[in-house]
């Protein structure tokens, strides 16, 4: 009898990676990937013994994780956001355009389209009890010569007194602590908030179950999101972090930059900042973001991650 359907893992394995329908449909590229990841995973599943079970379980740990749109925390935690901005720093320095201000994760929680102001911007929800200490952060925005860059967009969110962000907590209202500044003719651009705790994953699902089987926290320190994008720079993705925190060099997605933390200056006095309502001495985070220049059009558009990658 001939021994036609009868393989061996690597037989299978070429078997797998090299199947086509006959003519030139579908991607080298895609095909490329797909056969290292498959042939990795075989290699993977092979050397560690991996059984049945294990491996149905991870498929419904997979299924599940899809499902409650936690992937977005998966990739941070097991640090691919941030391999992708180390990538993208060495691949700036090779190109001799590693300047400006760190790139720091998007994260998996924002969200296009926040109300639009000039200069300056209430991001806290006024009219509400303050949830923690007030802060106004500020600062130019400048282009790599040092040159402040006007109508520069600069889009800020942060977490809530509960470390939570809103449209992913029913709680809060549509785009709080969510807000767009353009930058005035000085490249200037101020905002009024609270200091924001660290953010933590939620405990149940399957991003917390994989961290309770690894004996890993999920835990980010305090910090503050940004895109800054303007004509002609490159967009600019990045986070500060505050002083002092518990997990400052502990982030569970691996994101702070030794670049990105800020200074706090407590007891500011409130004259000058009357239009953001402040009448009593606050927090005051002073800082300047430097962009780079945009290669092409493309890498100035205002995007996020996913915009940008499927549209
Ligand atoms: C995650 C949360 C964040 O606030 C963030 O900035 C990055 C990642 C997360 O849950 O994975
Ligand atoms: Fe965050």
């Amino acid at each position: 009898m001939s021994q036609k359907n009868e393989f061996t893992l690597q037989q299978l394995l070429e078997r797998v990676n090299s199947r086509r329908r006959s003519g030139d449909a579908g991607s080298d590229r895609v095909r490329t990937i797909t056969a290292r990841i498959v042939g990795d995973l075989f290699r993977a599943i092979d050397d560690l013994d991996v059984s049945a079970d294990e491996f149905w379980a991870a498929s419904d740990w997979l299924s599940r994780l899809g499902a409650s749109g936690q992937m977005g925390l998966i990739t941070a935690g097991l640090g691919f956001d941030r391999l992708l901005d180390i990538r993208d720093d060495e691949a700036d320095r090779a190109a001799g355009r590693a300047t400006g201000t760190p790139r720091a994760i998007e994260g998996p929680l924002y969200i296009a389209g926040a109300p639009l102001s000039r200069y300056e911007a209430r991001v806290d929800e006024e009219g509400e009890q303050i949830p923690g200490e007030v802060m106004v952060m500020e600062g130019v925005v400048r282009d790599a010569q040092g040159r402040p860059v006007a109508g520069a967009l600069v889009d800020v969110w942060h977490a809530n007194e509960k470390g939570r962000y809103s449209h992913f907590d029913p709680d809060q209202k549509e785009f709080a602590l969510r807000r767009r500044i353009e930058t005035d003719a000085q490249g200037r651009y101020r905002f009024r908030s609270y200091l924001p705790p660290g953010y933590e994953i939620p405990p149940v699902g399957p991003t917390a179950e994989l961290f309770q089987a690894l004996g890993r926290h999920g835990n980010r320190p305090a910090h503050i999101h940004f895109l800054i994008a303007a004509p002609g720079q490159r967009v600019l993705t990045t986070q500060v972090n505050l002083p002092g925190d518990t997990f400052i060099d502990d982030d569970f997605a691996f994101a702070t930059r030794d670049g990105l933390v800020v200074t706090l200056e407590p007891g500011t006095p409130a004259a000058g900042y009357e239009s953001l309502g402040i009448s009593a001495p606050f927090t005051r985070v002073q800082f300047d973001f430097t962009m780079q220049v945009a290669r092409d059009e493309e890498e100035s558009k205002p995007l996020a991650r996913m915009a940008r990658a499927v549209g």
